[in-house]
C-alpha cells in the first residue's frame, strides 16, 4: 500500500480531524469531499440560533459519523480495511445532499413528509458521487470505492446490500447515522449521548420485530453499550435546551 505525500497529508489534516485513508487516491477523494462539505457549511452556516439546523451542519455530521464508524469498527474487531470502508462511507454518505436535487434540504424548518421523501433521494445521489470518483483513481482505489458504493447507496436500507460483509457495514452505518443524528440540534434539541443510546435501543427493538435483523440488532446494541462505557457517559446529563 502506497502512502500519501506529506503535502496531501497536511491538507487532509486540516479538513479531516482523523483522516486515515491508506492510499493517495482515497485520501484525495476524502479531501475533495471534505472541501465540498466545508464550503456548504460556510454558505448555509449555523448562524441562526433558534431554528432548525441551529447546531447542525452537514460537514460536522459527516465527520462525526466517520469517527463513530471507526469506533464501532474497532469495538467489533473489524479489519483495517473494513474500518476504513466504514469511515470513508461515513464521510461520503450524505454528500448527495449537496446536489441541486436536494435543495429542499436547505430550508430551516422541519420538513413535511413529502419533502422528506424527496430528500431521501440523496442516498442514490451520494452513491453516484462515489461511482464518479472511480474514473480517475488507480485500480486498487477503484476496488475500494466499489465496496464503498453499496454502503453509501443503501445507507437507508442496508438489507438491500447483496454482499454479506458490506451489508454488515451498511447496518453499522445506518445505526451510527441514527445515533449521531439524535445528538444533533436539528428541528428539536439534541439528546445527550446517554439518552441517544437509550433511544437507540428502542430503535433496535423495533428493528428486532424483523427476525432476520434480530441477531444483528443485538450485536449493535452491545457495540453501543461499549461505546457508551468508553465515553464514560454521565447518567445525569439531560436534554440540552
Ligand atoms: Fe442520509
Ligand atoms: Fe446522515
Amino acid at each position: 500500500m502506497k502512502s500519501a505525500s506529506p503535502a496531501e497529508r497536511r491538507q487532509a489534516k486540516l479538513l479531516l480531524p482523523e483522516f486515515g485513508a491508506y492510499t493517495p487516491g482515497i485520501l484525495r477523494v476524502e479531501v475533495k469531499t471534505a472541501e465540498s462539505l466545508k464550503a456548504h457549511d460556510e454558505t448555509w452556516g449555523t448562524s441562526d440560533s433558534n431554528v432548525w439546523q441551529s447546531d447542525y451542519s452537514l460537514g460536522h455530521h459527516s465527520r462525526k459519523l466517520s469517527k463513530v464508524m471507526g469506533d464501532i469498527g474497532t469495538t467489533r474487531g473489524r479489519s483495517d480495511r473494513q474500518i476504513m470502508l466504514g469511515r470513508v462511507a461515513g464521510l461520503l454518505h450524505d454528500v448527495g445532499k449537496l446536489d441541486e436535487a436536494c435543495r429542499i434540504y436547505r430550508v430551516k424548518r422541519e420538513l413535511t413528509p413529502e419533502e422528506r421523501a424527496e430528500i431521501d433521494k440523496h442516498a442514490g445521489i451520494s452513491g453516484d458521487y462515489v461511482l464518479k470518483q472511480m474514473s480517475d483513481v488507480r485500480p486498487e482505489d477503484r476496488i475500494f470505492l466499489a465496496d464503498v458504493h453499496p454502503i453509501v447507496r443503501y445507507h437507508h436500507a442496508p438489507w438491500l446490500i447483496r454482499d454479506p460483509e458490506l451489508r454488515e457495514l451498511g447496518f453499522d452505518l445506518k445505526i451510527a447515522d441514527i445515533f449521531v443524528s439524535m445528538m444533533e440540534h436539528r428541528h428539536r434539541p439534541g439528546l445527550s449521548q446517554f439518552q441517544a443510546v437509550e433511544a437507540l435501543e428502542e430503535v433496535v427493538l423495533r428493528m428486532m420485530k424483523d427476525a432476520t435483523l434480530g441477531k444483528f440488532s443485538l450485536e449493535i446494541q452491545a457495540s453501543m453499550q461499549t461505546i457508551m462505557n468508553k465515553y464514560g457517559v454521565d447518567r445525569n446529563v439531560i436534554i440540552i435546551k
